[in-house]
């Protein structure tokens, strides 16, 4: 018998059992698109480092939710840019802020959207950090009063699920108690629990306004050469009473997603962010890249490394493509 003996091309030379045998499929029924909404009127911003992602104030935003809706995109993460930003970050708990404001607008006008909504700080502070400052330092504990505050005027505005983003040790705890406490025992939380000090978050600094005003995320967010710390934070998250768990950023973090994947049962979303957006949007300008195929590539390598969710600005690209989502 002649070498090789083994021929793995049998498998893909016909494309029809190439589809077959696809082992991941990229749907848009697992996609979340992220929207940024800002205070004021008629007001449809590009942020110059994300093209095609634009900061809406809620009367514009409200016609793009539609858009949204209809195109198939079943859920948005909302992010809420406000006019005031101080110390405490007052406006992220406010009754009328910009996000509650928001979610009791697209409730009513959109109700066929699955609303998530971010649960941090940063937004909000004059500091830029995710957490009540004080004497240069991120205080933890009472941070999480805020969080929890800000978690119930999300709850109490019509979000379908929370997702607090500020990587303060025991807020899923104090989230979930609160939520329990005031009955919102069936409302979901989606932590971000895996969540890297990463330079891919630059662009969605520039978009949300949020760039700390002085030092880094280090204090609070992972070390990106750590993968063990990341399993603690998952299974800490869990025991406290989170019910979906996030990966962030998710290029730079596939083996994160498979270890997490292969660690816990339960729900897991990643976070393709705007960094990891950038630069596809960069190439493609540039005509380096076929775009199509590589976001398809992304997308498809996230659900591969084993996400059941993905949070992506290609969102409505991927809508647009309709059933041809696959490579084979
Ligand atoms: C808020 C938050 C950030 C992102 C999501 N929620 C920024 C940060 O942690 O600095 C980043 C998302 C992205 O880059 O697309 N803490």
């Amino acid at each position: 018998m002649g070498y090789p003996q083994i021929r793995m091309r049998r498998l893909r030379e016909n494309k029809l059992l190439r589809k077959m045998l696809s082992e991941s499929t990229l749907e848009l029924r697992n996609l979340i698109y992220p929207l940024f909404v800002i205070e004021g009127e008629k007001i449809k911003e590009e942020i110059s480092s994300m093209p095609g992602i634009f900061r809406f104030s809620l009367d514009y935003l409200i016609k793009e939710a539609k858009e949204i809706a209809d195109a198939g995109i079943p859920a948005v993460i909302l992010f809420g840019i406000p006019k005031i930003k101080d110390e405490l970050g007052t406006q992220a708990y406010a009754p009328s802020g910009i996000i509650q404001k928001t979610l009791k607008k697209l409730k009513k006008e959109v109700p066929d959207l699955f609303l998530i909504t971010d649960i941090c700080l940063c937004e909000y502070t004059s500091h830029g950090h995710c957490g009540i400052v004080e004497g240069g330092k991120i205080k933890n504990d009472s941070t999480l009063e805020l969080l929890a505050k800000t978690a119930m005027s999300h709850a109490q505005a019509g979000a379908d699920m929370l997702a607090p983003s500020d990587m303060m040790d025991g807020r899923i705890k104090i989230i979930r108690k609160t939520l329990d406490q005031n009955s919102f025992e069936n409302l979901p939380i989606l932590s971000y629990a895996s969540k890297f000090a990463s330079a891919f978050y630059g662009p969605f600094r520039e978009a949300a306004d949020s760039t700390p005003k002085f030092g880094d995320r280090k204090s609070y967010q992972m070390n990106p050469a750590n993968s063990k710390e990341a399993l603690r934070e998952v299974l800490l998250d869990i025991e406290e009473g989170a019910d979906l768990i996030m990966v962030k950023p998710a290029l730079a973090y596939l083996d994160i997603i498979q270890k997490i994947r292969n660690l816990i049962q339960h729900p897991l979303a990643a976070y393709n962010v705007s960094g990891e957006y950038s630069l596809v949007k960069a190439a493609a300008k540039k005509g380096w890249i076929d775009e199509k195929k590589m976001i398809l590539e992304i997308l498809t390598g996230i659900k591969r490394a084993g996400a059941d969710l993905i949070i992506t600005y290609h969102a409505k690209e991927v809508a647009k493509w309709k059933e041809k989502l696959t490579l084979f």
